[in-house]
């Protein structure tokens, strides 16, 4: 070989081998960018706009989020806080060979997390937390590198693998609150990872005692252990973590007193030990002077406040309420730093209200109710222009408010009940922008209340009551649209009730009792549509009751000791309590017992009555007979229909319609009536080739007065009662533009002046209500009701989410979920429905609040599952306990959708996937059947 050859085979050689290394590095990396787009392809919402940049033209290394070692290798996904929804494909991430870092927390990832996750033997940091994750938490023992581990409030359950952190020293970051895993005691596992400096295990439901070990995890600064079961004293070994800056161990079950050595803590900044059993003083705590904040409420405290908290330069939270402290508050508490609050309330304090603590003006809640504080509220809070809430109620605080006080702009309650306060509300209360609840009730105010109060257009509650004011009620009081509560009782308000009180059209309690008040009572109340409750007793009042008052739906009704006179309205007489009308001679009433009877006739003359009514009706009948004869007549309509045909029918459809108005018209007859409602009667029709309809029919005036009434329940307010024609158009707007196999079909709307009718397919199941638990119940297999929750699912993801304007519904609950003959739900009445502007956040708050009908959802279930069992316990007996598993899995995304901030709770369509996961293993297969326009066949003419 000659030596040219040679260096020839010797280049080919190494070119080959450059080529090799060059093929062999970029399609390692090209894998790379494989995996993350796989990863990506499997997120639900892809499209937002942080994966832009993650497409096959761009390098890995340029994605957004990624960042790569000096190879080019992805070393970090930094991806967090980004709204991304979806499983996480941890067989892809974990192939990502040099990756030490993934920070996915606090998006919308959902599903179980695969035992994948332990190829990522790199991982330093791994943040997973804040998601809504299901299943349990895979074994970690492989990651040893790791440094950072979070995975709180991220739905995980069952046994948490405590074992396998054993192993991980490294560790210096632990957060695994916040999620149900099964109850366990206090992991001593984690006594041994010597390098942790923060340890957030609260609310995970571990219980018993905290092992006095603890005390060895020296480099710790911060240690949170509250909302667990946690029993017996706090321990001696925690006052060997000098170097902690924050502890929390509130909302358990600690007992004993605070140990010697905490005053070793000098770095503590935060210290919360509220809602336990402890007790004894708190002295110990004098020496800690770096507290920004100190919780000490709801426990068994007692002893005076160390007068050296006075001096503390950094505090800015303090709350001691509900113990039973005794002595004076420092004099200098809070006047240093910029504090915040202050909450000493239900102690035995004595003394006075420290002045300074608005020093920095950033106070903004001084709450100092039930003790025993005396002398006057310092001149200094006049000028606390942060202050929201300001609450002395309950002591034996005197003497003048300083003028300011009542007109601090961002002040939102004043609540000065139960003291000895004297002097004037001053006409400056129309500056204060934000009050919404004024308290004064029994102390010794006095003179007229200024007609600038109207401007305080925020109130919500005025409670004067026992005081000595004066004079006139404002009658600019009708200003006060979002007034609920007037209790103006036991003062010596004098004049008549202003005319306008009726305008207040928020008002649910009205109590002027125990006044001077003259003059009629306004006939204006009867529009007060959800007025609850009212008492003028106690007045001067005269006049008639004014029949307007019987349109009201009233619990309580009080008009006793006035000067009224005339015939109670009967229908007041029918939701009274007995008394109501007492002590006012004048009045009357036919058939009450308490109450004279209106004429004085005697037996005889109560006959001649009775003839004459007798008489009277024979003749309305009879005059009524031949009218409705003369308009059959006139019209020639079907004897049965009971329609006011008086104006003509205008047929709106949005259905090809294979059946006539008439038809609809001639079968509303009372044996075709399946439903009476607040919103209308509702019909069955069969039509004449054997298909089905069904037909709500809504007045457009009130029908036939008491009828309609009598059948409320008192203390209910019933919004679709009242504003029914609205309700009508909602419907209408709603739906005639939605098609949807899960919301029910609206065919047509018929309509005439005083009337209208809808005309929808028939549901022969009734209502998911009814199918639980009424007589009409049946028992349902869990994938029968399955079925039923994700097809309700889907018909609630298409009003958000299918249609050009998002409809909100408003009014979902299982009365609200027909069923059809194979039980498929679909949702109906959309008499509260709301179509969202295109373009609006449908997140937006304003649109879901405030809106009758709405109940918000209510918390008891998610206080009532804190384990596994609660959980499974909760389920319905009646499900099988094959099932009961799959039914906790649903029941926990239902919790998910009841989280207290909206911005929390999934999107439908996320709801939507998360149920499709927890598909039982049944039906593997449900065959979502699309919808065409108009595929179910209604019968030719
Ligand atoms: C990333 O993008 C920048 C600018 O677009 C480009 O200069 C750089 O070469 C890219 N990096 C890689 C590794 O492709
Ligand atoms: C990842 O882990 C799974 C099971 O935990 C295993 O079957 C698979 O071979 C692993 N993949 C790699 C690339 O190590
Ligand atoms: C932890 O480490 C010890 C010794 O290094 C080993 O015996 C044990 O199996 C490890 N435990 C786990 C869960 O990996
Ligand atoms: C406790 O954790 C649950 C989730 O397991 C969460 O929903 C709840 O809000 C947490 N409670 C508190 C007080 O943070
Ligand atoms: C708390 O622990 C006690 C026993 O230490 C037990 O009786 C109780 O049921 C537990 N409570 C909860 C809510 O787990």
């Amino acid at each position: 070989m000659s030596s040219d050859s040679f260096s020839g085979h010797l280049r080919s050689t190494l070119f080959v081998f450059t080529l090799l290394f060059f093929i062999i590095h970029s399609s390692s990396q090209s894998d790379e960018r494989q995996f993350l787009l796989k990863f990506k392809s499997i997120l639900t919402n892809s499209k937002t706009q942080v994966l832009n940049t993650w497409n096959e033209e761009t390098h890995a290394c340029n994605f957004t989020g990624i960042v790569c070692n000096s190879d080019e290798e992805v070393k970090e996904i930094n991806l967090s806080n980004q709204q991304l929804a979806g499983t996480l494909d941890f067989d892809s991430l974990c192939s990502l060979k040099s990756l030490e870092k993934m920070s996915l927390g606090s998006n919308l990832f959902y599903g179980s997390v695969s035992s994948h996750l332990s190829n990522c033997t790199n991982l330093q940091y791994l943040d997973l937390g804040m998601n809504f994750f299901s299943g349990e938490v895979p074994d970690l023992s492989p990651l040893t590198q790791l440094k950072f581990l979070s995975l709180n409030l991220s739905g995980f359950s069952g046994p948490f693998p405590w074992k396998s952190i054993g192993n991980l020293t490294g560790l210096t970051f632990l957060s695994l609150g916040d999620n149900t895993f099964d109850k366990s005691p206090f992991p001593s596992e984690i006594l041994k990872l010597y390098n942790l400096d923060s340890v957030y295990l609260s609310n995970c439901t571990i219980e018993g005692r905290i092992p006095e070990a603890i005390g060895d995890l020296t480099s710790l600064k911060s240690l949170q252990l509250s909302d667990n079961n946690l029993t017996g004293e706090i321990p001696a070994g925690i006052t060997k973590l000098t170097k902690l800056q924050m502890l929390e161990l509130y909302d358990n079950k600690l007992t004993g007193i605070l140990p010697v050595g905490l005053s070793n803590l000098l770095n503590l900044s935060q210290f919360d030990v509220s809602t336990n059993n402890l007790h004894g003083d708190v002295s110990v705590l004098k020496f800690l002077t770096q507290l920004e904040s100190l919780q000490l409420f709801e426990n068994s405290f007692s002893g005076e406040i160390p007068q050296e908290f006075g001096d503390f330069k950094f505090l800015k939270q303090f709350s001691i309420y509900k113990n039973q402290f005794t002595g004076e508050l420092p004099a200098k508490i809070g006047s240093w730093a910029e504090f915040e609050y202050i909450d000493v309330s239900e102690n035995y304090l004595t003394g006075s209200i420290p002045p300074d603590m608005c020093k920095m003006g950033t106070l903004q809640k001084l709450l100092m109710l039930q003790n025993k504080f005396t002398g006057g509220l310092p001149e200094n809070y006049a000028g606390c222009s942060s202050l929201i809430r300001l609450r002395v109620s309950n002591n034996s605080l005197s003497g003048q408010i300083p003028d300011g006080i009542w007109s601090l702009p961002n002040v939102s309650m004043i609540d000065l009940e139960m003291n000895q306060f004297e002097g004037q509300v001053p006409a400056s209360i129309g500056e204060a922008k934000s009050l919404t609840q004024l308290f004064l009730a029994n102390n010794r105010f006095s003179g007229e209340l200024p007609t600038e109060i109207s401007n305080v257009s925020t109130l919500v509650e005025i409670e004067l009551t026992g005081n000595q004011f004066s004079g006139e009620i404002p009658s600019s009081i009708g200003g006060l649209k979002k007034l609920s509560n007037v209790h103006l009782q036991d003062n010596m308000f004098s004049g008549a009730i202003p005319e306008s009180l009726g305008s207040c059209v928020s008002l649910n309690e009205i109590n002027l009792a125990g006044n001077s008040l003259s003059g009629q009572i306004p006939a204006s109340l009867g529009s007060l549509a959800s007025l609850n409750s009212l008492n003028l007793s106690g007045n001067k009042l005269t006049g008639a009751i004014p029949a307007s008052l019987s349109s009201l739906k009233l619990t309580l009704i009080d008009l006793s000791d006035n000067n009224l006179v005339g015939r109670v309205p009967q229908l007041l007489l029918m939701v009274a309590y007995n008394g109501s009308f007492a002590g006012n001679p004048g009045l009357c009433a036919d058939g009450s017992k308490d109450l004279r009877e209106c004429s004085q006739a005697s037996h005889k003359s109560g006959l001649i009555k009775v003839a004459v009514y007798c008489f009277i009706a024979g003749v309305l009948v009879l005059m009524l007979s031949l009218a409705y004869i003369l308009i059959i007549k006139l019209r020639k309509i079907d004897r049965k229909c009971p329609i006011n045909r008086g104006g003509s029918w205008d047929v709106k459809q949005f259905h090809v319609l294979k059946f006539s108005e008439d038809e609809i018209l001639r079968s509303l007859t009372q044996e075709n009536l399946i439903g009476k409602g607040g919103s209308g009667n509702v019909y069955k029709v069969d039509l004449k080739c054997g298909e089905q309809l069904a037909v709500k029919h809504m007045w457009k005036s009130e029908p036939d007065s008491g009828s309609w009434r009598s059948s409320r329940s008192s203390a209910a307010i019933l919004p679709k009662e009242r504003a029914r024609w609205p309700e009508y158009e909602a419907e209408v707007a709603a739906l005639s533009s939605l098609r949807h196999m899960n919301v029910v079909k609206l065919y047509c709307c018929i309509s005439s002046e005083d009337s209208n009718l809808l005309v929808y397919e028939y549901m022969p199941n009734g209502s998911l209500w009814d199918r639980l638990h009424t007589n009409k119940k049946i028992k349902m297999d869990w994938d029968v009701r399955y079925e039923i929750a994700i097809g309700a699912a889907m018909g609630l993801e298409y009003l958000h989410h299918g249609c050009e304007r998002p409809v909100l519904h408003r009014d979902v609950k299982s009365s609200n979920i027909l069923l059809d003959e194979e039980m498929k739900p679909k949702l109906a009445d959309f008499g509260l429905a709301k179509i969202v502007q295109s373009g609006k956040a449908m997140n937006s708050t304003h649109i879901i609040a405030g809106t009758h009908g709405y109940i918000a959802p209510v918390y008891w279930v998610q206080n009532e599952m804190r384990t596994k069992e609660d959980m499974v316990s909760l389920v319905d007996p009646n499900i099988s306990k094959d099932a009961k598993e799959d039914a906790v899995k649903m029941l926990s995304i239902a919790v998910h959708c009841t989280m207290k901030l909206p911005a929390l709770r999934p999107s439908m369509r996320m709801v939507v996937k998360m149920l499709e996961e927890v598909k039982p293993y049944l039906f593997t297969d449900i065959i979502i059947e699309k919808e065409g326009a108009n595929n179910v066949s209604l019968c030719k003419n």
